[in-house]
């Protein structure tokens, strides 16, 4: 667990009980990114979505679940440029915002929302759509709700920004991350098999959820 040195500007959402301690969730400046890297990212890749072309394509695309040979740690953190202490050099984080869902005064799951940044492909150049960019609970508090709770306050942060929708990247190697966006609502929107060059056998999921 990860503990939190720096001020709330305003608690966003109350949320349940964890083992019987106070937890809440609190919006936190961008600073504080290099803290909140702290929580590991990482998951155990034990299966994956097998994108299937129906009828050559032109029945679209189907996911089916399989489980891997050999599973393995997948850790968004390594990749060079990836990790949230290097977010601040890439873009402008003006318009960025974290969600620290705090246990005991303990941070154990956050989320990282985007919103009107330039040269962020992924907003399309809207001014209505804000990214999940990351969402990251700490291996021994995940599947408790917390995640959940960080999607609802995602929600309103959105929403107080006039967004209409949110929208959130996985791969089909994240399994656990797909089950967690459909079970909050989300549509799915793309599937992009060639997303990623240094990475070939994952595939690119997008996510949206229609906030209005
Ligand atoms: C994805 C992640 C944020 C979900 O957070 P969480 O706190 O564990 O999720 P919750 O307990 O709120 O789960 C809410 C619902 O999502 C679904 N879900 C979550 N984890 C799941 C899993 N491993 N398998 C299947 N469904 C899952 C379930 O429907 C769950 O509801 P239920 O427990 O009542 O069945 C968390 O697993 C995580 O930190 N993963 C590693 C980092 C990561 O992959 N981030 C996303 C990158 S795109």
């Amino acid at each position: 667990m990860v503990g939190v040195h720096r001020s709330a500007i305003y608690r966003a959402t109350a949320t349940a009980q964890v083992n019987a301690m106070e937890a809440r969730i609190i919006e936190e400046p961008v600073s504080c990114l290099p803290e909140c890297g702290r929580l590991p990212i990482a998951f155990r890749v034990d299966w994956v979505l097998d994108v299937i072309p129906i009828d050559e394509g032109l029945g679209g695309l189907s996911l089916k679940e399989r489980p891997v040979d050999s599973p393995y740690i997948k850790d968004f953190d390594e990749i060079e440029g990836n990790a949230p202490m290097c977010w601040a050099a890439q873009w402008d984080l003006s318009n960025w915002s974290v969600l620290s869902f705090l246990v005991g005064g303990y941070r154990v799951g956050g989320a990282v929302l985007a919103f009107d940044t330039e040269g962020v492909d992924m907003l399309e150049r809207r001014k209505d759509l804000a990214i999940l960019w990351d969402i990251r609970v700490h291996p021994d508090h995940r599947r408790h709700g917390v995640g959940r709770s960080l999607f609802r306050a995602a929600e309103a942060w959105a929403g107080a920004r006039g967004c209409q929708q949110i929208k959130v990247e996985t791969q089909n190697i994240n399994v656990a991350a797909c089950h967690f966006y459909a079970k909050q609502g989300c549509s799915l929107g793309m599937i992009n098999r060639y997303a990623y060059r240094d990475f070939p056998e994952e595939t690119q999921i997008i996510w949206y959820k229609q906030l209005l």
